[in-house]
């Protein structure tokens, strides 16, 4: 097995923009810079090369609002298509992250995922702002899709090449799915659809358009079956596995104010709960991929 190495990110530099290690094998924290205030071009590229490289950067003591949130997002690309979440009040592109604090409903988004990855061009980053963040509980998991598909067996991910992953939406967002028409008492606007029965198919494993590293893209849940490969189902369940060790996890604690952006490329994520009895509230951008 390769030993994953914790890549050494730290800079800083004359202008006060420190970026430095999160708590955890990857990851990073961005300090000595106001997010309200457009961001100089090498700053802008600093930030982006650590996210790219470490696949999740907080931006801690950020008090943003929409305006800047829409603005930061727009620095890393355009924004990306959101379909099944309506968006805040006359906002196009920000959708709320809610939870009420007696609310019933199972947990939004636990299972492990890359956001949208049914779609034809999935977000390349995800941008998520915290603004009613409850004392205990709530972290977001971020597993590294890179360092676990290093880790894999060569025999292993020599099976996975020229592998193609069928992607869908209706386990979660179809009439009968799990935030479908069953789905009640959530507090996030949330639209299910016949369209979310739709499929699209992405490589398994796809190298990383700005590092080259090679990942595993997506899991299952969105992905709904394997192609060009013998026994698809025994495979999808292998590499299950493989994709969210301790090793390659790191559990993000969030705290009001601050912003993480993360590379759905790089990384999946999951919600965690823990806080009955708070609210809890985030503002959501995704922003587009180029298409290759
Ligand atoms: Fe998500």
């Amino acid at each position: 097995m390769a030993v994953v190495q914790k890549m050494d990110i730290s800079h800083s530099n004359a202008a006060g923009l420190t970026i430095a290690p999160a708590d955890g094998p990857f990851g990073a924290v961005v300090r000595g810079v106001d997010l309200r205030l457009p961001l100089d071009t090498e700053t802008a590229g600093r930030i982006r090369v650590a996210l790219v490289t470490q696949g999740v950067v907080a931006f801690p003591d950020q008090k943003l609002d929409d305006d800047d949130l829409e603005r930061v997002s727009l620095t890393f690309g355009p924004f990306g298509d959101d379909p099944y979440i309506r968006p805040i009040p006359d906002r196009k592109h920000i959708a709320a992250i809610r939870r009420r604090a007696n609310e019933t409903a199972p947990l939004f988004a636990e299972n492990w995922h890359s956001d949208w990855s049914f779609l034809e061009i999935p977000p390349a980053f995800t941008c998520l702002y915290g603004i009613d963040i409850p004392p205990v509980g709530g972290d977001t998991w971020y597993a590294n899709q890179q360092m676990a598909y290093d880790r894999m067996p060569a025999d292993l991910r020599a099976k996975l090449e020229g592998v193609i992953a069928v992607h869908s939406a209706r386990g979660g967002y179809a009439p009968k799915g799990q935030y479908g028409e069953r789905d009640i008492g959530r507090s996030m606007d949330i639209v299910h659809s016949e369209t979310a029965m739709a499929t699209q198919r992405h490589p398994l494993v796809r190298a990383h358009p700005e590092t080259g590293r090679r990942a595993i893209f997506s899991t299952h849940g969105y992905i709904i079956a394997l192609e060009n490969c013998e026994d698809g189902d025994a495979l999808l369940r292998e590499v299950v596995k493989w994709q969210t060790p301790d090793e390659v996890v790191y559990r993000h604690k969030w705290a009001p104010n601050m912003l993480v952006i993360w590379d759905n490329r790089v990384v999946l994520h999951r919600a965690t709960g823990g806080y009955d009895g708070h609210d809890r509230l985030l503002h959501r951008t995704t922003i587009a991929d180029r298409r290759t």
